[in-house]
Formats: C-alpha cells, sequence, structure tokens
C-alpha cells in the first residue's frame, strides 16, 4: 500500500531531524492548518453563504475590506493565539501588532500574515491564498514587540502558503525544501502531494500587471520587451499569466518556472513606489522560492537581505526562476 503522509506527520519527521526540537513548532503548524482548512471551508461557500461583498471598512493600505478578508485574519487570530506557540503576531489587515491576550500563555515564536491575498479575485471565483511567515522571538522580557517584528527575511524558521484554487493547497519550508499537500477534502487532511519541489532553472512564462508599463523604469520596461522576442532555448517569446493573486501566480510559476514582477511605479522618480508588502508577502515567498533553488530580487538587492523598518513596509518584488531573475536584474541595473 501506498505511504499517505499528511502535513502533522511531515513536520512532525521533520522536526524529528532536530533532537533539541521541543514539539513547539510542530503544535504551531497544526494550529494553522486548522485555521487554514476552516478558510478553505468559507472561500468554497463563499457565494453561497451571504459572506461576499465589502464590510464597508479600508485597511491601512487604504483598500476596502472584504468580508472574506475580515474572516480569514479574525480565524488566524483566533486559532493561533491560545495554543502559547507564539507571542506577537502581524496581520496585512491590522495597523498594529497583534498582542497575545493576558489569559493565554507565551511561546518563543513571532507570526506574520496575510490571511486573504488576491481577495479582489474572490467574487469571480478566481483562486485565493494565504501566506505566512514565523520568526523566533529576539526580545527578552514578558512582552513582546514590534522590534521581534522589523527583522530581515534570513532569520526566518519557516514560511508557507495555502492556495484556494482548484484544490486546496498548503506549501511550505522550514529550511528543509519546500513540500507541498493537498486537501482532501473527504477526509479533511492535507496529504504530501509534492515532496521536495524544485522550481525550474527558468521558465517560458511572465506574471505582471502590464497595465502599468508607463509608470515602470526603463530597465523593467526593455526586460518585459526582451521576452517578447524569440527566446535563445525555446524559439519562442514568453507567454503572459497574470491571475492578479500573488499566490496563484506564484504557485504556478515555482511548478513551472517563470517570473513574477511588481515593480516600483516610478510615476514620481524621486520617490519610486512599490505595492507588495515585504513583511507579509515578499519575504515569505522569498524564502520558499530560495528553498526551491530561484530567486527573489527588488531588482537591486536580495529580498531576504532587507531589514525591515516598519510593519507595513512595500517592496518591488521579482521572484521566480534563477535565471529570469538574474537576466532582470541585468536590465534593471543597466537603466
Ligand atoms: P491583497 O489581496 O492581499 O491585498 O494582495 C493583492 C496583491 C497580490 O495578490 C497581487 O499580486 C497584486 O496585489 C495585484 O495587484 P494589481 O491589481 O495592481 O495587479
Ligand atoms: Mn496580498
Ligand atoms: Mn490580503
Amino acid at each position: 500500500m501506498q505511504k499517505v503522509v499528511t502535513v502533522q506527520r511531515h513536520i512532525v519527521e521533520q522536526e524529528r531531524l532536530y533532537p533539541k526540537a521541543s514539539g513547539d513548532f510542530t503544535g504551531l503548524l497544526w494550529d494553522l492548518t486548522i485555521a487554514a482548512k476552516t478558510i478553505s471551508r468559507e472561500v468554497n461557500k463563499a457565494g453561497l453563504a451571504d459572506i461576499l461583498g465589502l464590510t464597508g471598512e479600508k485597511n491601512i493600505h487604504g483598500e476596502e475590506v472584504k468580508k472574506l478578508d475580515a474572516y480569514a485574519n479574525e480565524r488566524i487570530i483566533k486559532s493561533m493565539e491560545h495554543g502559547g506557540h507564539l507571542c506577537i503576531m502581524a496581520s496585512e489587515e491590522n495597523d498594529d501588532v497583534i498582542p497575545i491576550p493576558e489569559e493565554f500563555p507565551r511561546g518563543k515564536y513571532v507570526l506574520m500574515f496575510d490571511p486573504l491575498d488576491g481577495s479582489s479575485n474572490i467574487d469571480a471565483n478566481v483562486s485565493v491564498g494565504t501566506i505566512f511567515s514565523i520568526y523566533r522571538r529576539k526580545t527578552t522580557g514578558k512582552d513582546a514587540s514590534v522590534d521581534d517584528c522589523l527583522r530581515k527575511g534570513t532569520e526566518q524558521v519557516a514560511a508557507g502558503y495555502i492556495v484556494y484554487g482548484s484544490s486546496t493547497m498548503m506549501v511550505y519550508t522550514t529550511g528543509q525544501g519546500v513540500h507541498g499537500f493537498t486537501l482532501d477534502p473527504g477526509i479533511g487532511e492535507f496529504l504530501l502531494s509534492h515532496e521536495n519541489i524544485r522550481i525550474p532553472l527558468k521558465g517560458k512564462t511572465y506574471s505582471v500587471n502590464e497595465g502599468n508599463t508607463f509608470t515602470w523604469d526603463e530597465g523593467t520596461k526593455k526586460y518585459i520587451n526582451h521576452l517578447k522576442e524569440s527566446d535563445t532555448v525555446t524559439g519562442r517569446p514568453y507567454s503572459l499569466r497574470y491571475v492578479g493573486s500573488l499566490v496563484a501566480d506564484f504557485h504556478r510559476n515555482l511548478l513551472y518556472g517563470g517570473i513574477f514582477l511588481y515593480p516600483a511605479d516610478y510615476k514620481d522618480p524621486k520617490k519610486p513606489k512599490a505595492k507588495l508588502r515585504l513583511l507579509y508577502e515578499a519575504n515569505p515567498l522569498a524564502f520558499i522560492v530560495e528553498q526551491a533553488g530561484g530567486m527573489a530580487s527588488t531588482g537591486k538587492e536580495r529580498i531576504l537581505d532587507i531589514q525591515a523598518t516598519g510593519l507595513h513596509q512595500k517592496v518591488p518584488l521579482i521572484i521566480g526562476s534563477k535565471e529570469d531573475v538574474l537576466t532582470y536584474e541585468k536590465f534593471f541595473n543597466n537603466r
């Protein structure tokens, strides 16, 4: 009989590789999978459950908050705050850090997350996702602080995402490769379906919101034009694939190869403006892509080397197959 590996078994087996591990981390990831399954259920019945539509509120980025964003955010906070694994959380949807309530024990880990990524796609039944990033606490004393969140991506101990697509998948890394699990709705378990994912060295597709062309720097414009010329390897131009949900675009590129770009907006050349968030989107996906053999860059610097200075800091994000990102950097730096 074929071996069936649930995500829980996988996490336990990974932790056994470290004889000193306390099992704390296993518990943390277990709580996260419960939140993921609950969000998956809500996303799947979104059209039925009168849950669509806006809450009427705006988040810190000035965007309208969809009901499912708010639901996913609450769900993760409520699933994670009581377990005794975390000392603090931060979410794309909260202006400030989320402390652990007094009544619960404090743990040694920090969790940061984008509860629902690609939320503008929900009403159209297009894939959305959840992204998470985990660090070990660095401050001492009773309560953790924002300093525990303002870190470099290289300090992450784990990162992952859940994509709510034609099936629900969870992909994660603890620095021992990247592993993917598909939710079997019949038994409610994530089962290992993609062991040790490696991103192809070079892809055939690019993912970018090309409607923004006129706001880009010259290097990015030249790079995208370059992709439209016949490729020396395939003899064909690159194909454009853009879902508009970072998780979904990233996931496809991780499996098939390719490059995702969200370059800065240079309308005011003195103040380039990025869109994607360092702590909740760029860092976790950068950790995953590097573990899978790919690269993540702003064009001039490795994403994981950026020291965060603000909870909602934004960065240009160029991520995917190594050769593609390296070629982008050449174009970007020879503007
Ligand atoms: P979120 O739904 O968490 O706010 O993220 C949206 C992000 C990301 O998922 C996607 O890649 C990007 O915004 C799309 O932006 P454009 O609509 O500007 O292309
Ligand atoms: Mn997002
Ligand atoms: Mn979001």
